[in-house]
């Protein structure tokens, strides 16, 4: 394969894009009468609108000419047959069987992992419906009323994120809580308001090595004996979720009480496999189900829509776009739903630990851009905060709108608004103000002259500012999973594009180390090699904590 930027299909963009990327999105409108139904689609009962980008129909033709030329489709289906695409670990990447809802085999080295993950699906759903039913009892019979998941990454984002997204269809009886941190405030936070005898702890970790989930879970398990339980009672109430059967035994949970998965699921693709225990207790068997379903739509979809239609290769097409031709260090994700408010950081995982890599498969540096910065928060929230800078700052900042159609809750009024603000926020982007429409409404006011004047540049919006708009027919756990899922294949299209690696996270590794070897200095073990500020630093730790001793 030729070199990304010596390739044809790259050349021909950039010369596509020093020839229109200046147009003006309002021009673009004016110009076609139908680009709304032109760069917009529906799939996996989500709708994507991407008219509001700054890109015609021949862009969008060298965009998917590039896909086609970096084997997009090739990629695809390697993905979905079960090959080691993950080639730094020498793993499969098959989160899409864990939601094959479908008859067919998925296999793995010619072995069909489809039973293996029905079974542990089936137990999943029994075990939740026998605590939300009341059957499952904590050890002195009383029914659980809190579910504390102890996980990071992603045995943490995807669950606290579906969690709190379908809080509408939440289980009544039942209160979840997510601890990460290795901040012991995090963990003690929830410990003060839990009763032992009513709570289940979910101790969620792939490798079950992690330092602040085994940490956690340690204190936690110190926490429900201290209450008076007994070592037998701990079966009642810790459960884990993992890939290591060998360690969650050392740890004292009874392998029965273990919910496997395989090395094949990345941490961050993992929600759907046990990971996703919080949710089935949350919603249900049946809900978590939906969720499993409607991804498994946008997986189809995904793997059967020609390119030009195919909702995941538009994203991150347009994603390519921003980030390589105009620059764009940055998107933000704005979902119009306080019941979305974590979506934005558990995007942070997905697209940045899978995509923030600076060496192509091969090893070699890449030569462009790779993944940008990914944040956000709910709107309307953040009009009231950083829109400002999305409106009117020096960066071009792609936004990505998201939101239900109906609400989850039953207050009138509030979900028109909501929507209104949304449509509202993609328009202003777009069409900004000029000075000329300024001067007049400062002029309506009452304003003139030098007065006047000295306002107007303050008050121009410079306008062609791009979005996706995505509309989500409701905050159900099948519009939640083709969300989700879709995100997820946009991520893996980025990274064909880009020649990485989207499953393997070295990255987060060097932190570790030294942290390990700067905690055990802090216990008082020998002093290692370090730069002085490195060194000035763990001298007054290290006071500070022996005081606190
Ligand atoms: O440190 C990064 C990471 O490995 C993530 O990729 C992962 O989701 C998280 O830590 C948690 O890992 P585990 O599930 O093995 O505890």
């Amino acid at each position: 394969m030729d070199s990304l930027t010596s390739s044809a299909a790259w050349q021909a963009l950039a010369a596509h894009h020093a020839e229109t990327g200046e147009a003006r999105l309002s021009d673009l409108f004016a110009a076609d009468a139908g680009r709304f139904e032109r760069f917009s689609l529906s799939a996996a009962g989500l709708f994507l609108d991407y008219s509001k980008n700054r890109i015609d129909p021949r862009g969008m033709e060298l965009l998917l000419a590039l896909a086609r030329s970096r084997g997009l489709e090739n990629a695809q289906a390697a993905m979905f047959a079960g090959r080691r695409i993950n080639t730094t670990e020498n793993r499969a990447v098959l989160h899409v069987a864990l939601r094959n809802r479908a008859d067919t085999p998925i296999e793995v080295d010619g072995a069909d992992v489809m039973p293996a993950v029905r079974q542990v699906l089936a137990r999943m759903g029994e075990f939740a419906e026998g605590v939300r039913s009341g059957a499952w009892t904590g050890h002195t019979g009383e029914t659980i009323t809190d579910v504390v998941n102890i996980g990071i990454g992603g045995s943490d984002l995807g669950p606290a994120m579906a969690c709190q997204a379908l809080a509408a269809l939440g289980h009544p009886r039942l209160t979840m809580h997510f601890v990460s941190n290795i901040d012991g405030d995090h963990l003690a936070g929830v410990l003060a308001r839990v009763n032992p005898a009513r709570t289940l702890f979910i101790v969620a970790s792939k490798t079950f090595t992690t330092i602040e989930t085994m940490t956690n879970a340690a204190s936690a398990r110190a926490w429900f004996l201290a209450s008076g339980a007994t070592e037998a009672d701990i079966a009642r109430h810790f459960v884990a979720v993992s890939t290591n059967a060998g360690k969650v035994e050392a740890f004292g949970i009874d392998p029965a009480n273990m919910f496997g998965f395989w090395d094949w699921v990345g941490g961050r693709y993992s929600m759907w496999s046990a990971v996703g225990l919080p949710i089935a207790l949350w919603v249900g068997r049946d809900g978590f189900e939906a969720l499993l379903a409607g991804a498994h739509a946008m997986d189809r979809h995904f793997a059967e829509a020609p390119l030009e239609a195919n909702m995941p290769v538009i994203l991150g097409l347009i994603g390519v776009w921003y980030r390589n031709f105009f620059g764009a260090g940055s998107l933000c994700v704005a979902p119009y739903a306080q019941a979305l408010a974590r979506l934005p950081a558990y995007l942070q995982q997905l697209e940045m630990e899978s995509n923030g890599k600076s060496v192509t498969r091969d090893g070699a540096p890449v030569e462009v851009a790779t993944c940008p910065v990914i944040w956000g928060e709910p709107g309307t929230n953040g009009q009231h905060a950083f829109f400002q800078l999305l409106h009117q700052g020096t960066d071009l900042i792609p936004v990505d709108f998201i939101a239900p159609l109906a609400a989850s809750h039953g207050l009138a009024d509030h979900h028109r608004l909501l929507l209104a603000n949304c449509i509202a926020q993609s328009k202003a982007l777009m069409v900004g103000k000029g000075a000329d429409e300024v001067r007049a409404e400062l002029t309506a006011q009452g304003l003139s002259g030098e007065a006047l004047e000295a306002l107007v540049p303050h008050r121009v919006f410079p306008g062609n500012r791009p979005s996706n708009t995505l509309l989500l027919p409701d905050l159900s756990p099948a519009s939640l999973g083709a969300l989700i899922a879709l995100y997820e294949h946009k991520v893996f299209v980025q990274s064909v594009i880009w020649g990485i690696n989207a499953f393997d996270q070295w990255g987060v590794e060097l932190g570790k180390q030294i942290a390990s070897r700067i905690g055990d200095e802090l216990a008082g073990g020998a002093a290692g090699e370090h730069d002085a500020s490195t060194r000035g630093l763990i001298a007054l730790a290290g006071r500070r904590l022996g005081a606190a001793a």
